[in-house]
């Protein structure tokens, strides 16, 4: 088997809670950053990592992320018009950036749940699964690419880890390494889905990237439900794969922005806006005022 990884799976049938009542009637991954909504930030990632097919797992309100990778001809036809040429050009190249599949996940059943309802169409090759609230910004070379990089070396799975305060490990996925490979990787010996402080083998935590052989899906397929949450988690199965294959942990390069939080959701709307030279001031105004 060559070891390719060309299809993403990006699961966003959830419901966003924490941005209610913005989520009551537009999906938390069309919450912007500037002037593009966070999903487009994900997809531009994978398509720079060299994925060539995305699979989105939805639900019935997420049409808009569909109809945001659409063309819009009516749009484009209005905007020629008026003269508009670039932006409909840039509208036209948007929706031409990458195959996109979308699969409806019926019952909000956990991550794990979502990932096995792409099964049929990754089918037995290793797949890339990125989660809509992780924005990871680097502009050289994307986490995505940084962790495809080493799956295709070693031809096996990678978790895209980051460090964070042994306080905040009971919000993640956290890596139990076997082995320091180098400063950056690491063989894994397990897993354990938000342990308390006191339960949590390190503090390297999944920042919402992985690559992952199929044979994942057969443990999905056990549907294990997790009692405390009653969903099927990603996590559980993945540390089955760590008793069967080699999978690997990698601190990625990159600045994460979790966009699931207000807190991360203000931070990445700042920082995106103090690397470009026309908002820079306006941010740089804004907090000389209240400073004063
Ligand atoms: C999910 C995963 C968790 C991971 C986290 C951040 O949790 O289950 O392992 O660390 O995303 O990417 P959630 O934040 O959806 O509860």
């Amino acid at each position: 088997m060559t070891f390719k990884i060309r299809k993403a799976v990006i699961p966003v049938a959830g419901l966003g809670t924490r941005f209610l009542p913005f989520t009551k009637t537009s999906p938390k991954e069309m919450l912007p950053i500037i002037n593009r909504p966070t999903i487009d930030y994900i997809v531009d990632e994978a398509v720079k990592s060299g994925i060539k097919e995305i699979i989105f797992i939805t639900s019935s309100t997420k049409t808009s992320i569909i109809d945001y990778f659409d063309r819009n001809l009516d749009l484009e036809r209005q905007l020629r018009k008026k003269g508009k040429d670039v932006q409909a050009d840039e509208l036209q190249k948007l929706s031409g950036m990458i195959k996109i599949i979308a699969v409806r996940q019926t019952d909000a059943k956990g991550l794990g749940h979502a990932v096995l309802q792409a099964k049929s169409i990754v089918g037995n090759e290793p797949f890339a699964l990125l989660l809509g609230d992780d924005v990871i910004y680097n502009p050289k070379k994307p986490a995505l690419g940084q962790l495809i990089e080493l799956a295709e070396k070693e031809q096996a799975s990678v978790l895209g880890v980051g460090e964070v305060p042994m306080e905040n490990v009971s919000s993640y996925g956290v890596v139990d390494p076997a082995e320091d490979i180098d400063d950056r990787t690491f063989l894994l010996k397990g897993v354990v889905e938000k342990p308390t402080q006191a339960a949590a083998p390190s503090n390297l935590s999944i920042m919402g990237r992985y690559i992952l052989t199929p044979k994942i899906f057969e443990f999905l397929e056990e549907r294990n439900v997790d009692e405390a949450t009653n969903e099927i988690q990603i996590t559980d199965s993945i540390l089955k794969l760590i008793n069967t294959q080699k999978v690997y942990a990698y601190k990625f390069n990159g600045i994460r922005y979790d966009m699931g939080s207000k807190e991360g959701f203000i931070k990445a709307n700042i920082e995106y806006a103090m690397r470009d030279p026309e908002l820079k001031e306006t941010v740089l105004k804004t907090v000389n005022f209240y400073n004063k």
